[in-house]
């Protein structure tokens, strides 16, 4: 059974609190679960968190056991150095996924220090972003 790992950072805790016109109005646990039934052939786990060094952390350890990971690292990726270098170290693709278009944002979002080390992203397709994710590291 293939494994796939969604780790998301900082903020993304609060989704459906959090700005909903941006985010949405669903916590991210609903989507998980509808990811789970969607996905049933696979092993498909969850992780978040708002600490930087618990991301690399995980992504150090899902990156050598599982079979791809989709990262939302939030504002992470505009600004870590770190989370680059964690998914550069690992075996596993990396697809980073964000709900919103960072592109039609503010402009300290445009620029993502994980792009470059990244299987591939998507971009501004809201929750289905992290479906397609996991589609293409099927
Ligand atoms: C985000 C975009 C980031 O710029 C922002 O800091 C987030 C969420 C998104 O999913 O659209 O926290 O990653």
């Amino acid at each position: 059974m293939k494994k796939i790992v969604i780790i998301n950072g900082p903020n993304l805790n609060l989704l459906g609190k959090r700005e909903p016109e941006i985010y949405g109005d669903k916590p991210f646990e609903l989507y998980f679960e509808f990811f789970k039934k969607t996905f049933h052939q696979l092993e498909l786990s969850y992780f978040q968190s708002n600490i930087e060094g618990e991301l690399v952390t995980k992504i150090q350890e899902a990156g050598f056991e599982a079979d791809g990971i989709v990262l939302n690292a939030g504002a992470y990726t505009h600004t870590s150095i770190a989370l680059a270098d964690a998914i550069s170290a690992v075996p596993a693709p990396v697809i980073e996924v964000h709900i919103s278009n960072v592109y039609a944002r503010e402009a300290f979002r445009h620029h993502s220090y994980l792009a470059p080390v990244c299987k591939g992203n998507i971009v501004g397709l809201g929750l289905k972003g992290y479906e397609l994710a996991i589609q293409a590291l099927l």
